[in-house]
């Protein structure tokens, strides 16, 4: 069962999803969270590095498994989900390095490292919290639109619609990876609670679709209905 909350602002959405993952991790200290990327939970995250400075949240025993990576970026490369992960969150909570985990972008061989990637979720169990954004195209992690979708971690060709809309964090699409690994459906479903966020005008029609329209592997957000407890949060602005 889907839940949605319409809130007006950005704001509003980062302060309900951070207090949610806040109660979470108080209520459970060793939690287990799914992180995403990307601009939407851009300040969830600043929100819970204030909730740690303030000494409202303790990271000390969390995990962390995010949804994907780009092929071919380190993390020391600004545009890795790796930098982006320790930039907005790791380097500023008191977390332990090694409990948190991305693909590995620069593996030699990409498909062994996405099975490595399926052995650590199994192994690291079912998440607590699945934090997820939705891309334009209805994409969740970068498990993009298609007639099958991959249950596990994958390599996958980065569709025109997603190149573009990641292009802007890039200097041009051609700088851009065009390939990146991410967790499959069976993988993002294995948590026992999942928030949607997403905001602003260009989101609304993928949202409405994916929440309350057909299920349909064409718009991967879709099989959220199918998930036994989603909390969507979404912000009009
Ligand atoms: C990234 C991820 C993607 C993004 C989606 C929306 O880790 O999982 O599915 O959530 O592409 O991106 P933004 O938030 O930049 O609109």
């Amino acid at each position: 069962m889907t839940k949605i909350i319409h809130v007006k602002t950005r704001e509003e959405m980062s302060a309900i999803a951070a207090k949610m993952i806040k109660e979470q991790i108080n209520a459970k200290p060793d939690s287990v969270l799914g992180l995403a990327t990307g601009s939407t939970p851009e300040l969830t995250y600043a929100e819970l590095c204030s909730m740690c400075e303030r000494g409202e949240v303790d990271f000390s025993k969390v995990k962390t498994v995010n949804l994907d990576e780009y092929v071919g970026l380190d993390e020391t490369n600004d545009q890795s989900y790796r930098y982006y992960m320790n930039s907005h969150l790791f380097d500023k909570v008191n977390i332990k390095p090694e409990n948190t985990h991305l693909p590995c972008g620069t593996a030699d061989n990409a498909d062994a490292a996405c099975d490595e990637y399926s052995e650590l979720l199994e192994k690291i169990g079912t998440r607590d919290i699945q934090l997820l954004g939705i891309g334009k195209n209805g994409h969740i992690g970068f498990c993009e639109p298609d007639t099958e979708l991959e249950a596990r971690t994958s390599v996958v060709a980065l569709t025109d619609s997603t190149l573009k809309a990641n292009s802007r964090f890039f200097e041009s699409v051609d700088a851009m990876p065009k390939k990146a690994m991410t967790m499959g459906m069976a993988q993002i479903f294995d948590a026992k609670q999942i928030i949607l966020i997403a905001y602003g005008k260009e989101k609304v029609d993928i949202v409405t679709r994916a929440l309350t329209g057909k299920i349909t592997t064409n718009i991967p957000a879709s099989l959220l209905q199918l998930h036994m407890n989603v909390t969507a949060i979404i912000a009009d602005e």
